[in-house]
């Protein structure tokens, strides 16, 4: 992996505004070309991703893609892929994956990404991260000039245990960035991972977990989501990166730094390939 620019084609500009997630659809067929028959395949999870995961299921049944294997990054998508007839397995049986496809939240001029404004982020991790090829499809809305620069969430799985003193402690680590850690809700995710099934605040010791206006969101692994806000670039990614995962309580966060070896960006303008 490189630090110097990208390398860049830009395929048919397109004649027509197209939606978002039409772009989001185009982006992802052109991720699944690279999909062969026989591999092993991470399937993301979110808005985009959920195309790239249809598509295979077509090629699948129209018996254009063979013996493939996915491995979900969610509880979502695997319903989705079992529902779809997508064969499915898990890191435990192939702990090395040929490719994975997922979108992702930002990403910087690097092809660093914030990912996980979902609840997906631990699994997405686990599994972009053992993978030979991580083939990130997105709209070019989700373009950054510096990772927390969309002024969106930057989020953090944490354990529900005492969640009030790891958010204090994460917005600490960033007040030079002025951030701003809340905790996800029931109200304020966007409910894609697990249904709303939210948090049973009888089980936690430190805090009743309400907070604005609405019951933690749980994720997949039955954990909270912090979400940092920041008004300023936070700097030395890395070093943010391991004082985040220096803190006891937290599981991980959303930052896949040095990932992402091809990002698909489709725009007004035509689809975009960069490769590291
Ligand atoms: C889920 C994720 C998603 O990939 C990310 O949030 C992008 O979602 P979408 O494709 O719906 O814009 O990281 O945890």
């Amino acid at each position: 992996v490189t630090s110097e620019k990208p390398a860049m084609e830009v395929l048919s500009p397109s004649p027509v505004v197209l939606t978002q997630d039409e772009l989001k659809r185009i982006a992802a067929y052109k991720a699944v070309e690279m999909v062969e028959s026989g591999m092993v395949v991470g399937l993301g999870t979110g808005s985009t991703a959920k195309h790239a995961v249809d598509r295979i299921a077509e090629l699948l049944h129209k018996g254009k893609l063979k013996k493939i294997i996915g491995i979900p990054t969610s509880t979502k998508t695997h319903k989705q892929a079992l529902s779809l007839g997508i064969p499915l397995s898990d890191l435990d049986s192939h702990p090395v994956l040929d490719i994975a496809i997922d979108g992702a939240d930002e990403i910087d001029p690097n092809l660093n990404l914030v990912k996980g404004r979902g609840g997906s982020l631990l699994r997405e991790k686990m599994v972009e991260g053992v993978c030979k090829k991580f083939v990130v499809i997105v709209d070019e809305s989700k373009l950054v000039k510096y990772i927390g620069g969309s002024g969106l969430a930057m989020p953090v799985e944490i354990v529900p245990f005492c969640w009030k003193f790891t958010a204090k402690r994460l917005q600490e680590l960033f007040e030079h960035a002025g951030c701003v850690a809340k905790l996800r809700t029931s109200a304020s995710s966007n409910g894609m991972e697990n249904g709303g099934y939210v948090a049973k605040l009888s089980t936690f010791a430190c805090s009743n977990g309400m907070e604005n206006g609405g019951l933690p969101f749980v994720t997949d692994n039955g954990n909270y989501v912090v979400d940092l806000y920041f008004t300023r670039d936070i700097g030395d990614l890395k070093a943010a990166s391991d004082a985040i995962l220096r803190l006891a309580g937290v599981v991980e966060h959303g930052m896949f730094l040095d990932m992402a070896t091809t990002v698909i960006v489709a725009g007004d303008r035509g689809v975009t390939i960069k490769n590291k």
